[in-house]
């Protein structure tokens, strides 16, 4: 099928839940891997690899709001660029010492939680309007 301009499927509404989904578990299993001690190789590959799928997830928002015309795509695109920007430099405070693991968990938890909220919220109901 054909999609037409502006207008999108469930199916796409549905993969960014799962991506929120996939999000928060990798979150989950950084904070198992500290808790049964699973090693600093693992963490590090699991922080890694929720680096590279937040980067990969903020991206597919952005697409779709391109897409849609979603009229708050400057202000939740600044948040992401915020939330990168910021989540490079914990990892780095992490990795130098600086901060404990649960301090970084707790902050993984509390940013992507208030972005989930709020902003992906009001996004959510907007791409809703858009399918066809
Ligand atoms: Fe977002
Ligand atoms: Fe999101």
């Amino acid at each position: 099928m054909i999609a037409t301009s502006n207008t999108i499927t469930h199916e796409e509404v549905r993969i960014i839940d799962q991506e929120h989904d996939i999000l928060h578990r990798t979150i989950r299993l950084i904070d198992e891997a500290f808790i049964t001690k699973q090693g600093n190789k693992r963490i590090s590959q699991l922080i890694s690899e929720l680096y590279k799928f937040i980067d990969f997830h903020f991206t597919s928002e952005e697409n779709l709001m391109l897409f849609t015309d979603f009229p708050y795509y400057d202000e939740h695109k600044k948040e992401h660029t915020e939330l990168m920007r910021d989540l490079a430099d914990i990892i780095c405070a992490f990795n130098a010492d600086m901060i404990d693991y649960h301090e970084l968990v707790d902050y993984l938890n509390n940013r992507f939680t208030d972005h989930s909220d709020l902003p992906d919220r009001q996004l959510k109901a907007y791409l809703v309007t858009m399918i066809k």
